[in-house]
């Protein structure tokens, strides 16, 4: 077998692990093994692609793929060791953007080449320089608007610039003009390429991709990410074609697709149509909310709220960003395990865009080894909510917000929300009254039968933590264990 055969083999089995990676991802307990699956899929493919480019390329230009490849591995090393969970979309975010910018330079770098061989001509290859000027065309243009996409995606999901949605008159009508300028230049380079029509479908694109994403709301970003995701995948697909590179293609259309399918389950969950996310923009054009009057909320102590939970049968615990940015995942674990020793039912209800990743709750409850059989997502717990004595609302807001349900103009109308009012009584665990990741006040917080309990969450679950220790009914009503962590009392 020669080095190319030996390569092509191998790219047949990194695409095989790359899709058992996806299936691993797609299960609790099999995403271990689908990370594993997906390290060893790239590192075969990595292998395989310099002993190809080895046969064509000089020693010198080995060793200079080594050295990119020990900088971006020590960067990509050094930025995932040191990101926090809170801050995954952003990295997300900018990755997407450097597959977009990598497609763009491959696109341009293809056609500086075939240039530089061909000047001017089309005539010399015939119908392939057509079809490569095509590809060259529609990689450019899914890279860029991939790249200032992703860029606008890290601003808004890192609060460097405002999440609420840019309204130009007309937007559907700019993106749709776009659209057909970009099919009309194609074919126009197709025919008659030049660096005048390269210049103008970049800025295009460029254009085009912080149009499409500025459109966006903070409430739908969940579906951007997945959707930029989907497209830095054709991107990806569009450099493979380019570079003649079969394994590049495969993977690129794994992940768009993969995307793509995001895309459409965050499309259900949020309520929001998938070709309106497509077409981009489908942020609702509404007066902010959160500048009404919403009346007086009532604020609830660490003892009072302990006390409420010691005399409660049913509680339901909504957890969102906030518990993911104060770490509480440990102490709500531990406050589950307490309050089932005391006999009541504990179970979570967890939305499916609760912090700012898809699964974010579900994998900081998993870490904090709360059992899975008392975790269920919104469509199986929220009809339970009217026969529940207590729920405890941990860092949630937006997902919780019943003006998703009430209000027409909310720019969060449609979403599904878990109705979590319709319990006896409600503790919101946050800081401050400050609105969600969408910007709209919650009016939650305002009704009768909620409390809030200010302060970090973690801290407050401490505190409910140390109330029902020094309340704790002792053996005989209880199962009489007390956390190696709670002192004896004297
Ligand atoms: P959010 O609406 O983001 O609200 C989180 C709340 O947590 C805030 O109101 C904040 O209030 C509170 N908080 C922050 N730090 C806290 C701390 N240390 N202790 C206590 N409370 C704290 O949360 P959500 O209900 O999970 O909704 C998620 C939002 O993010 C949705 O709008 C969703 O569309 C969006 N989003 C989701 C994703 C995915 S895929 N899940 C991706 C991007 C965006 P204070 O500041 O007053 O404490």
């Amino acid at each position: 077998m020669n080095a190319s055969t030996a390569a092509q083999a191998a790219d047949i089995v990194a695409a095989l692990l790359f899709v058992f990676s996806l299936a691993g991802l797609s299960q609790h307990h099999t995403a271990r093994a689908g990370v594993a699956y997906g390290v060893a899929g790239m590192a075969l493919a990595l292998v395989a692609t310099v002993v190809v480019a080895g046969r064509s390329v000089s020693g010198e230009s080995i060793a200079l793929i080594a050295v990119a490849g020990a900088i971006g591995g020590a960067i990509g090393l050094w930025q995932a060791r040191r990101v926090e969970m809170t801050q995954m979309p952003e990295l997300i975010a900018v990755l997407h953007s450097l597959v977009g910018l990598a497609a763009v330079l491959i696109g341009w770098n293809s056609y500086l080449e075939v240039e530089a061989q061909h000047p001017g001509s089309t005539e010399l290859a015939g119908s392939l320089l057509r079809i490569h000027h095509a590809e060259v065309f529609i990689g450019i243009f899914i890279g860029a608007v991939t790249f200032t996409g992703s860029v606008i995606a890290f601003l808004k999901l890192s609060a460097r610039i405002k999440s609420r949605p840019l309204t130009l008159p007309g937007k559907n009508l700019l993106n749709v003009s776009a659209l057909c300028a970009f099919v009309t230049l194609t074919v126009w380079f197709t025919v008659s390429p030049n660096l005048a029509l390269m210049i103008a479908v970049t800025v295009l694109a460029l254009v085009l991709g912080w149009h499409l994403v500025a459109s966006i709301g903070g409430g739908d970003m969940p579906v951007v990410v997945s959707m930029l995701n989907s497209y830095s995948g054709w991107a990806a697909a569009a450099a493979g074609f380019l570079l003649d590179n079969n394994l590049l293609i495969v993977t690129g259309a794994l992940v768009g697709s993969s995307g793509a399918y995001l895309s459409y389950i965050m499309c259900r969950a949020m309520n929001r149509s998938f070709l309106s996310v497509i077409a981009g923009g489908f942020g609702v054009e509404a007066a902010p909310s959160g500048e009404q009057e919403q009346g007086e909320h009532q604020e609830i102590s660490a003892e009072d709220a302990a006390s409420a939970l010691a005399g409660a049968t049913q509680v339901i615990i909504t957890p969102g960003y906030g518990m993911a940015v104060a770490q509480a995942q440990h102490p709500v674990a531990e406050l589950t395990r307490r309050l089932r020793e005391r006999g009541v039912t504990v179970r979570f209800g967890v939305h499916p865009v609760a912090g700012r990743l898809p699964g974010h709750m579900n994998v900081l409850l998993a870490e904090a080894r709360v059992p899975y059989d008392v975790v269920l997502e919104m469509d199986e717990i929220n009809d339970d909510f009217a026969d529940t004595s207590v729920v405890l609302v941990i860092g949630a807001n937006d997902t919780v917000n019943p003006s998703a349900m009430d209000d027409p103009a909310s720019p969060i109308a449609g979403m599904p929300v878990l109705r979590v009012w319709e319990a006896e009584h409600v503790v919101v665990f946050k800081r401050s009254m400050a609105s969600g990741y969408a910007g709209v006040q919650n009016p939650l917080f305002f009704r009768e039968n909620s409390s809030m309990l200010f302060g970090d969450a973690k801290q407050s679950v401490e505190a409910i933590l140390r109330e029902l220790a020094a309340s704790d009914p002792g053996p005989a009503a209880g199962s009489g264990r007390r956390p190696a962590e709670q002192p004896a009392p004297a």
